[in-house]
């Protein structure tokens, strides 16, 4: 696929480095465009580097190609990141003053930018006119994240992280149809079985012991994992099938009870390379399944009856046992853990505990209460790995960045 990267003025250029690296490595073909004021945060050596390519600056070079029509005529994908204030206005109001501006005007292809600058400026009703102007027109504006800018100053304005802005660059091709979905990406090849949603078990005909999980997580990790190439098994339980627009790539194996649920991953493990336990397991089940409801009594008494429970089998840590047993170091295994605090200690403190009992490779931890993750389309996530001390804080976000942060880590895992 060829892409056009085009970069504006400003201190999150260095990002578009990150973003330029995942698309070579996807194996697309990247231009870069840097604007002049660009140049004075990231140089032209570094994104020839990078690239592999001679970087179009201007319009008066190499001007027997007309580089300001072709670039834009046979790009497959434009992508401007960060956007700038002034970018905005001059893309919106059709101003074609430098190779990147008429890169956007010739181009007719998906266009997708990422603005960042500083609040005040991403709040001006000038670019909020200019941002509703480029969208009207098809363009994709991400949403700039919230967070640390330039100064000590925090805000929303900050560029998203270059796995993000990929993964909503192919979301947009994927919808689009211009690329298959799964064809290249960081995971491409990979096969990946993702766990979703929260068990049931069964008492009797009518009820059953369940949890809150709404399944939003496992969806947005299996959305992702489309995304960035691989080919995705959903082990999902009792949740809505993944309605994204790269859905119908996911194969889904729905099942109800934990022991299902462990059947599936085992025989779903034997070739996979990377299991993500996302779903929330019944760590009991009633002991006896009675064929018939369980019936009030009617004999004056307030009489109700005892259900007896027994243990579900620890899916996530026998996957460990049985790679160890196997002296296998693969697949890549990563669990949740869904904590609270309490006078024992900090989500994080319980967090490391179970990293350590269950042995995974990659724990991600969510604090969860009434009116927090469970069912909400945001979470604040903490990334911890048994052989580093650092603990990686994704969000407050979206469950989708949280999922692009988990596959980031787990990219990284696979490339050890
Ligand atoms: O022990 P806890 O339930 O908090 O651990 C959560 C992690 O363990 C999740 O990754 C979950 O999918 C997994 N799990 C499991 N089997 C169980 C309980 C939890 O695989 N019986």
């Amino acid at each position: 696929m060829r892409v056009v990267l085009g970069v504006s003025g400003g201190i999150a250029a260095y990002k578009a480095c990150a973003l330029l690296r995942l698309f070579r490595e996807a194996g697309d073909d990247v231009t870069v465009v840097p604007t002049r004021a660009a140049l004075h945060f990231v140089g032209e050596t570094t994104w020839a580097a990078l690239s592999g390519r001679p970087v179009q600056t201007d319009v008066w070079a190499q001007a027997h190609e007309v580089p300001h029509v072709r670039l834009g005529q046979e790009a497959d994908l434009v992508v401007v990141a960060p956007a700038t204030a002034d970018l905005l206005a001059r893309a919106a109001h059709g101003l074609a003053d430098d190779l990147l501006t008429s890169v956007l005007l010739t181009a007719r292809c998906p266009v997708v930018v990422a603005p960042a600058m500083h609040t005040e400026m991403w709040e001006h009703p000038a670019t909020v006119a200019n941002v509703a102007l480029l969208r009207r027109r098809g363009v994709e504006v991400i949403e700039p994240s919230s967070g640390r800018l330039t100064g000590a100053d925090t805000g929303p304005g900050r560029l998203p992280e270059a796995i993000e802005l990929y993964a909503a660059c192919r979301e947009v091709l994927a919808r689009v149809g211009t690329s298959t979905p799964g064809a290249s990406g960081p995971l491409t090849g990979r096969r990946v079985v993702v766990t979703a949603g929260g068990t049931r078990e069964p008492l009797d005909p009518v009820r059953y012991l369940g949890n809150r999980s709404s399944g939003k997580q496992g969806s947005a990790l299996a959305e992702v994992a489309v995304e960035l190439g691989a080919e995705v098994r959903l082990v999902s339980c009792n949740m809505p099938a993944p309605s994204g627009p790269t859905a119908g790539a996911i194969e889904c194996l729905p099942v109800q009870t934990a022991l299902e649920l462990q059947a599936a991953v085992r025989s779903a493990a034997s070739t996979a390379d990377v299991i993500v336990m996302c779903a929330a397991v019944a760590d009991f089940r009633p002991a006896h399944y009675q064929g018939a409801k369980i019936k009030k009594t009617d004999d004056g008494t307030e009489s109700a009856p005892t259900i007896e429970l027994v243990r579900n089998p620890d899916i996530l840590a026998g996957l460990v046992a049985e790679r160890a047993a196997a002296g296998a170091t693969s697949p890549v295994i990563v669990g949740f853990a869904a904590e609270t605090g309490d006078e024992q200690g900090t989500v994080l403190d319980h967090a490391r505990a179970k990293l350590a009992r269950k042995g995974c490779d990659l724990l991600v931890a969510n604090e969860v209460g009434v009116d927090k993750t469970f069912g909400q389309d945001t979470s604040t996530a903490y990334l911890l790995r048994p052989d580093n001390d650092e603990v990686t804080v994704v969000g407050p976000t979206t469950k989708r960045a949280v999922a692009e942060a988990v596959w980031r880590a787990v990219a990284d895992l696979l490339a050890r």
